[in-house]
C-alpha cells in the first residue's frame, strides 16, 4: 500500500514563551493511498490546527509531516506554493467560487494556472463533472445554482489536478442534510472511482460514517481511532458512541 501522509510526533504550541499554549501534543498517525479518513473531536481540540498543517498553511513547532515523499516541514515558502497547487486539493465551507465565472472556468481554473492544454482540461473537466454530477451546469454562473451545487463545483475544482491528498474541512457545514447526503455520496465515488485520497474534518456523525477510518481528538492528542467494517448504518453508531465516550469538554494543558 503506498503511503500518502507519514505524521510523525507532531506537536503545535501556540502563544509566547512566558505563557505557551500546547493545541497538539505528540500526534502520529499515517494515511495511505485511496483511504477516507475522518477527523472528529470537540470544538477546539485541534482539528482545524492540525488540517492547517497537513494543509502547509500553518507550520508545526515539533515534528514532521512526509505527503508522498517529501517533508513538507522542511519545505521553502516558494516550493510550499508550487507543492499546495500541484499535490492537494482543498474543499472547504466556504467554496471561494469566483462570481464573474461560469461552472467550467471555475473548475479548469486551476488546470489554466499551470498552463494544461485546452483539450487535457476539457477532457478532465468532462470526467470530474460526470463523477460530481454536475456535467449539466458547467455553462451556468456560481450565483444561479445551488448551495449543494456550487460545493460539487468546488470539489471538482480541487480534484481536476488529480493530487496526491485532498483536505476538507468541515465540507458539509453550510449544507442541508439532501445537498450534504449527495455531496458525501460524489465523495465517496471520487473516493472509489478514483481511489482519491481524503482526509476530512468533520463535526456530524452522519458525514463521517461516509469515511472509513476515522480518527478522534481530544484535548491535542489522539484519543482514539475507529474503523468502518460493516455497514455504513453501523459505523454512525459506532461514530455517535465514541462522540459520546468523548465528551465535549476541553481544556489545554499550559506547558
Ligand atoms: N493562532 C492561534 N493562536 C493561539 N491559539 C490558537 C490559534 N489557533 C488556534 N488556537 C487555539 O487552538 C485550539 C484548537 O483550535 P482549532 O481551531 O484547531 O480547534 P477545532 O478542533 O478545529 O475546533 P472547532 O471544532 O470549533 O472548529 C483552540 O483552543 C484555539 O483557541
Ligand atoms: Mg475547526
Amino acid at each position: 500500500m503506498q503511503r500518502i501522509v507519514e505524521v510523525d510526533h507532531l506537536s503545535k504550541i501556540y502563544g509566547k514563551k512566558s505563557n505557551p499554549v500546547k493545541v497538539l501534543e505528540n500526534i502520529s498517525f499515517h494515511v495511505d493511498k485511496g483511504e477516507f479518513v475522518g477527523i472528529m473531536g470537540p470544538s477546539g481540540a485541534g482539528k482545524t490546527t492540525l488540517l492547517n498543517m497537513l494543509s502547509t498553511i500553518d507550520q508545526p513547532t515539533v515534528g514532521s509531516i512526509k505527503i508522498g515523499k517529501q517533508d513538507i516541514t522542511r519545505m521553502k515558502e516558494r516550493q510550499l506554493s508550487d507543492f499546495r497547487r500541484k499535490e492537494l486539493g482543498f474543499i472547504f465551507q466556504d467554496f471561494n467560487l469566483m462570481n464573474s465565472l461560469t461552472v467550467k472556468d471555475n473548475i479548469m481554473l486551476p488546470l489554466a494556472l499551470d498552463r494544461t492544454p485546452v483539450n487535457d482540461m476539457e477532457k478532465g473537466l468532462s470526467h470530474v463533472s460526470r463523477i460530481l454530477g454536475i456535467d449539466h451546469i458547467l455553462n451556468s454562473y456560481p450565483s444561479d445554482i445551488s448551495i449543494g451545487q456550487k460545493q460539487r463545483v468546488a470539489a471538482a475544482r480541487a480534484v481536476i489536478t488529480h493530487p496526491q491528498l485532498i483536505l476538507a474541512d468541515e465540507p458539509t457545514g453550510s449544507l442541508d442534510s439532501k445537498s450534504a447526503t449527495e455531496l458525501l455520496h460524489y465523495l465517496s465515488r471520487l473516493n472509489e472511482e478514483e481511489k482519491a485520497t481524503i482526509i476530512m474534518v468533520t463535526h456530524d456523525a452522519f458525514t463521517a460514517s461516509y469515511c472509513h477510518r476515522i480518527l478522534f481528538i481530544k484535548d491535542g492528542a489522539i484519543f482514539s481511532e475507529i474503523v468502518r467494517q460493516g455497514s455504513r448504518k453501523e459505523f454512525f453508531q459506532k461514530v455517535i458512541d465514541m462522540q459520546a465516550a468523548i465528551g465535549g469538554g476541553v481544556s489545554h494543558d499550559v506547558v
